[in-house]
């Protein structure tokens, strides 16, 4: 792989250790995958930032990097284990916390902005199109390429941070146009709200795998219906990029190409629900996966308000999100009828199990493939109105 002058200097150690340990990465994955040279980049984004991932070897290795590393471009970070600031109120034990604020520290002598959440693009690290850019967390790789145009492959946490220290990223993969084409046309009805843009993302992640699907028959999507979507498509999926005909900004370079072709009915999209139907009553109602935006948070208010919450129900976002919600006044009407709104975490990457949950009801297809396969508890995928009347029933 070709290296510059000063990557050579950074890969000897010339440029201090971070910068030598995160090249060597570089260097191994761009080999691994055939990458002809490194590119620079724009932005990072940083995932696996629970204690619970990273662990006391994880932690040792940051703090080697922390030694003098310090990324060089715009870097932020994934949701952590717990809410920052009200981690007793969530009932996290104090050792965890402890641990999970020394992870949070070492990131934040880097440089990283502390932002935990899995939707950066809601909080200032905003690429534009055509920037190559190396992010993790895969609800928000898929966004960045598809909805925003911008370069990037699924990164893993430490190939990111890597990227953000060097500023460069192999270039490979989803880096080359050619690599960009829709592999699969899949001819579907217009979904119906974030909810049934999510069974859609289910259903297509299920059976395209990691390819590329071009989405025909979608008339109108809001970004939170996008947003919804991809992370669906990524989960359940290994989904890195689709197209819209019509609505993302690569689609229109493809429509003329001819594929393999898939259709989803209507009845497809409804039976998703079918198959997360839990009989256990759920213990905890979540909404927010990913992070929720402020306009889905002030729709959530508008139910709510006048209100009583009877049961556990957790709104989760950024704590940039919220402080405008704050300012607007739509956490105070959530929390007067009753519900929490839940920042820096959620409920895949919390010990909610330790919380002594066992039955969850959300409205994220991504949320409900985790809580199940990873979490191990019982679920219930309903709309989002359907998870705010079952909280308030
Ligand atoms: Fe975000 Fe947690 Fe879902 S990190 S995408 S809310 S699993």
């Amino acid at each position: 792989m070709y290296l510059s002058k000063e990557e050579e200097r950074m890969l000897v150690g010339e440029l201090g250790y971070a910068a030598q340990k995160a090249m060597e990465i570089l260097v191994a994955l761009g080999k691994i995958y055939d990458a002809e040279k490194l590119v620079p980049i724009t932005s990072a984004h940083i995932s696996g930032v629970s204690y619970a991932n990273v662990g006391e070897d994880g932690l040792e290795f940051l703090e080697e990097l922390a030694s003098d590393g310090r990324v060089l471009v715009q870097t932020t970070l994934n949701p952590a284990g717990m809410d920052l600031d009200k981690w007793s109120l969530m009932g996290i034990d104090r050792e965890f916390a402890e641990n999970q604020l020394r992870v949070i520290d070492v990131y934040r002598r880097m440089g990283v902005k502390i932002t935990c959440t899995c939707t950066p693009y809601l909080v200032g690290n905003e690429p534009r199109m055509g920037d190559h850019i190396a992010w993790s967390e895969s609800s928000a790789v898929v966004y960045a390429n598809s909805v925003i145009g911008a370069k990037t492959n699924r990164e893993s946490g430490i190939s990111a941070l890597a990227a953000a220290i060097t500023g460069r990223t192999p270039f490979y993969g989803l880096h080359l146009k050619e690599n960009r084409q829709p592999t699969v046309e899949v001819r579907v009805p217009q979904p119906n709200g974030e909810f049934e843009f999510a069974c859609l993302g289910m259903i297509v992640g299920r059976l395209v795998g990691d390819g590329i699907p071009l989405f025909r028959g979608i008339l109108h999507a809001e970004p939170d219906e996008l947003k919804a979507l991809g992370a669906a498509l990524a989960s359940v999926g290994g989904v890195p990029m689709f197209h819209v005909d019509g609505i993302t900004p690569e689609a229109g370079e493809y429509v003329d190409r001819s594929m393999e072709r898939l259709t989803v009915t209507e009845s497809d999209i409804k039976s998703v629900k079918e198959e997360y139907a839990s009989e256990v009553d759920p213990d905890l109602i979540f909404l927010g996966c990913p992070h929720l935006s402020l306009m889905e948070l002030k729709r959530i208010a508008s139910f709510l308000a006048g209100k009583n919450v009877r049961k556990k129900l957790w709104l989760c976002c950024s704590k940039s999100v919220k402080l405008e919600a704050d300012k607007l006044g739509i956490t105070q009407v959530i929390e007067a009828a009753g519900g929490t709104v839940v920042c820096d975490t959620c409920p895949i990457v919390a010990p909610v199990k330790d919380l002594g949950v066992t039955a969850v009801a959300t409205n994220s297809a991504k949320g409900a493939w985790y809580s199940r396969n990873l979490n191990n508890l019982c679920v219930r995928l309903l709309s989002t109105e359907e998870c705010l009347r079952e909280a308030t029933k």
